[in-house]
Parts: C-alpha cells; sequence; structure tokens
C-alpha cells in the first residue's frame, strides 16, 4: 500500500510544503519570503513572522496541487535544523498538531540529510545510478559540507567550512555590489557578461577537504574601498567584471576541495546539493572535472537545489519505512553538528 507523507520545511526563509507518495512527489508548493530583501539578508524575526502568515495556505495549496486530503495522509515529516530557531518552531509546532489531529507518525528531519537524499526522489530528471558508497557535497547560504555518505543514514563529515559558507559568501558580496538579494543567482547571472579573470581574489589556505570564504568577502571590500577612492564609479563600471572574478574564484575553491575529497577516497560517485549547486558557472566546472577525474558528479534539477519541502519528504519516506518516528515533545536543533544523531 503507498505511504502518503505531508513535509513541511521552513528552516530558513522559505516555507514549503509538498505531498509525497512512497518516493513520488505529488506536490511540492515554495512561498519565498520578499521581505528581507531590503536588508541584503535574512531577518530572523521577520522569517518567523513570515512562516506563520504562509504556513496554513502554503499547506492547503500542496494538498490541492496533489489532489490529496488530510485524511489520506499517513505521516507528517518536519525539518528539526538546522535553521533559524524561531523559523523552525513555526513548521515544527504546525507539524506536531497535524501529527496530534490526524493521529499519524510526526518524523523529525535534518535539513542537510535532506538535501543530500533529495537525488533519491523519484523523478524523470533524475538520474538513477547513483549507488552508496558515495561523496555527497552540500553547497547552499548556510552550510559547505563534504560528506562519507554509507547510505541512508549513515554520514562521516569529510570537510567543512571553517566560517562562511559559500552561499553567504556570494550573497555578502552581492550585498557589498549594492545588488539584491539573495545574491548567488544575480552574480551568477551577471556574471556572463564578465571576464572571470579581470581580476584576481586570493583563494584561501586550509587544511584539505576544508573551505574557508570570510577572506575573500574581506578582499572585495577592500578592493572596492581602495579603488573608489581614485574612481567613484568603480562598482558600475566594472560590475560584470568583478561579479565573475568573484564568482569564479568562490567556484574554484568549491571544486578544489571536491577533488581533495575525491583523491582522499577515491570514491567515483558524487551527489551535490544545496542552493549554490544551481550556479552554472559550478555546474560547468563540475561537467569539466568529471571528464578530467572520470567520475560520475549527479547535480540536481534546479527546484531541488534550493530550500524545498520535496527533499523532507523522501526522508521522511525513507525514515517511515524504519519507523523511525519521534515524540511530539521535541524541539529544533539550530545547529545540529555532525550527523551523530540522524538515525
Ligand atoms: O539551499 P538554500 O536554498 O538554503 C540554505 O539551506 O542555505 O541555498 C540558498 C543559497 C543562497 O546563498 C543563494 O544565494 C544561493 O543558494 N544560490 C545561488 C544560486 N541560486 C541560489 N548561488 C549561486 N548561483 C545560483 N544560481
Ligand atoms: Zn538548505
Amino acid at each position: 500500500m503507498s505511504v502518503y507523507i505531508l513535509a513541511i520545511e521552513s528552516s530558513c526563509d522559505d516555507t514549503s510544503v509538498a505531498i509525497l507518495k512512497d518516493n513520488e512527489v505529488l506536490s511540492n508548493v515554495v512561498c519565498n519570503q520578499q521581505v528581507h530583501e531590503a536588508f541584503g539578508g535574512v531577518v530572523p524575526e521577520l522569517a518567523s513572522r513570515d512562516h506563520l502568515k504562509n504556513i496554513i495556505p502554503t499547506i492547503d495549496l500542496a494538498l490541492k496541487q496533489a489532489n490529496v486530503l488530510l485524511s489520506q495522509i499517513n505521516a507528517i515529516a518536519v525539518t528539526r535544523g538546522p535553521g533559524l530557531m524561531g523559523s523552525l518552531l513555526v513548521g515544527l509546532s504546525v507539524a506536531k498538531t497535524l501529527s496530534l489531529t490526524l493521529s499519524v507518525p510526526l518524523i523529525e528531519v535534518n535539513h542537510l540529510q535532506a538535501h543530500i537524499l533529495a537525488h533519491f526522489i523519484k523523478d524523470p530528471h533524475l538520474d538513477k545510478k547513483l549507488n552508496f558508497p558515495f561523496i555527497g557535497f552540500v553547497v547552499s547560504g548556510g552550510h559547505t559540507q563534504l560528506l562519507l555518505v554509507e547510505d541512508f543514514f549513515r554520514y562521516k563529515v569529510l570537510g567543512e567550512t571553517l566560517d562562511d559558507a559559500a552561499g553567504e559568501a556570494l550573497d555578502k558580496g552581492a550585498k557589498l555590489l549594492g545588488l539584491g538579494f539573495p545574491g548567488g543567482p544575480i552574480i551568477d547571472k551577471l556574471s556572463q557578461s564578465g571576464n572571470p579573470k579581470a581580476f584576481c581574489f586570493p583563494k584561501a589556505n586550509v587544511t584539505p577537504m576544508h573551505f574557508s570564504f570570510s577572506g575573500i568577502k574581506t578582499s572585495l571590500l577592500y578592493l572596492i574601498q581602495n579603488e573608489e577612492k581614485n574612481n567613484p564609479n568603480f562598482i558600475n563600471e566594472n560590475l560584470y567584471d568583478l561579479c565573475a572574478s568573484y564568482q569564479y574564484t568562490i567556484v574554484e575553491m568549491l571544486i578544489d576541495g571536491l577533488k581533495q575529497a575525491i583523491q582522499h577516497t577515491k570514491i567515483q560517485q558524487i551527489a551535490i546539493a544545496g542552493g549554490v549547486s544551481g550556479n552554472s558557472q559550478f555546474r560547468k566546472r563540475l561537467l569539466e572535472l568529471s571528464k578530467e577525474l572520470n567520475v560520475d558528479i549527479f547535480t540536481l534539477p534546479l527546484k531541488y537545489c534550493t530550500d524545498n519541502a520535496a527533499m523532507t519528504g523522501i526522508v521522511g519516506y525513507y525514515k517511515f519505512l524504519k519507523k523511525q518516528f519521534t515524540s511530539l515533545d521535541i524541539m529544533p536543533i539550530t545547529r545540529w553538528e555532525g550527523f551523530q544523531n540522524i538515525t
């Protein structure tokens, strides 16, 4: 018999609800919050207020699009963390309420595990050849993490960022350049008209398989401050080249770290996930890397790269099969260190 899962994701600034029938996504509604644009970054209090406003209509829409009734739902999957406390609390409270009133189990989901397991969604655009063990690479606004994925529930952290995440560096760089939020997709677009070698930004020198992105943001700041002394129009006159060069260096740092992980583990299957994995330069370099090292690199359709509840639902599905349910008294975990507690 099929399992119907209602999944809720509210870890940061997007309210998302998905309905899954087994490993197939029937609907995946993502409600983006526009309120943060004026601030150049996510304002946690505004994010939780917007989640509160959006969550019920998003659930209604997801059920309607899936043509499924609440009474058909067999389990509620919800992101427990990592993420913003207020945002997580909204999703978790609604999930608990649904679980209680429908008398169906509650399933807690780790957001990073969800990014990776998005690769197991049944979708005609997803390659089915991904086998365990593989290297998982989550590159998002909150995380840059290389994982050894042994099976659905066993992960080892190979390396991660020591400070900012790659997406955060793109968003902060965009803010320095006076662009909108989130900055990653804007930099991606503008870079296509720029020269990636026009400006030279330093790559961080860190332990193999680790990353650091706070330095590059500072070097962009210093470059702008120095150049604007002589030319107040510096940014406008060089915007495309600045974007292309900044993005190029961040992508090269990501590629360097991934290369080290492939060489270290000798694993030839890699699954890329997270918002930044939608970046066109990153995807181009991943394709080149797969040819250079003769490895299989799997990327996701864009709708499953950025935050979405379908990926929360797929973790819910695999946990449902193992009857890994949780009690109603759980609280959000804002910093979910490592992967030791996700079974
Ligand atoms: O996975 P995600 O939606 O949320 C987190 O879990 O953080 O990732 C959001 C991040 C933001 O930093 C955003 O700027 C970045 O992903 N992003 C991109 C692109 N699309 C989203 N960065 C570069 N190029 C893109 N096309
Ligand atoms: Zn995410």
